[in-house]
């Protein structure tokens, strides 16, 4: 038989496991929670931005191979997942009726940033969708950052998300093919986009570990 010590001592183990099983219970109702909550706001921004449906999704699938060349780890690749998939979020908060109009549209990575960083768990990944549009040559928006002031997440969804909307068609232009596109990266290299990652983009392309989708 157990001495009462033991006793307290397997109670308290047997009470500390209940309450890591019920957390391990709520971690995996937040992450069902997450993805699927995420899911249907891309869904509703997808909808919303009619000429350019599932760039959410693509930005994502390029950034994550990106994340993973560069060796970034669990925490950072989820951030960057989650801001690739939510980058444009703020674009819901402009009226239909502006959506042709840049200077409007240049609100929405603070729109963005904002709707985001009132959600405790996606509090890292603000600044990643504020930052979205800035250049590396400090020239972009909206806080003319330069260089690593620009947070690598932000820059790496810089290079896919631009690389996705030249493969694209769209209403007002048409897709250029992938060559020119990966191109168009280089030319752009050090002024708009980080030139380390043009060039790990660019070699992932080469390899066919990022295949290029077209809509
Ligand atoms: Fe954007």
């Amino acid at each position: 038989p157990f001495s009462s010590g033991k006793v307290d001592a397997l109670s308290t183990l047997a009470a500390l496991a209940s309450v890591s099983l019920r957390n391990s219970d709520l971690r995996d109702a937040q992450r069902n929670f997450f993805s699927h909550m995420t899911d249907l706001i891309v869904t509703a921004l997808d909808a919303h931005l009619l000429h350019q449906n599932g760039h959410g999704n693509r930005v994502a699938q390029y950034a994550n191979r990106v994340g993973r060349e560069l060796d970034l780890d669990d925490r950072c690749l989820q951030r960057l997942h989650f801001a690739a998939l939510l980058h444009d979020i703020g674009m819901l908060k402009i009226e239909r009726a502006l959506l042709t109009n840049t200077k409007a549209c240049e609100k929405h990575p603070q729109l963005g940033g904002r709707m985001l960083e009132r959600i405790r768990l996606w509090e890292d990944v603000a600044p990643i969708v504020l930052h979205h549009h800035e250049w590396f040559d400090g020239t972009g928006y909206p806080e003319q950052l330069k260089g690593d002031a620009v947070p690598l997440e932000a820059r790496i969804i810089s290079v896919c998300e631009a690389f996705d909307v030249m493969i694209s068609s769209s209403s007002y232009k048409l897709a250029m093919d992938v060559s020119e596109a990966t191109q168009e990266l280089s030319d752009c290299a050090s002024t708009q986009f980080d030139p380390e990652i043009v060039e790990t983009f660019k070699n992932l392309v080469e390899r066919g570990v990022i295949e290029p989708t077209t809509v």
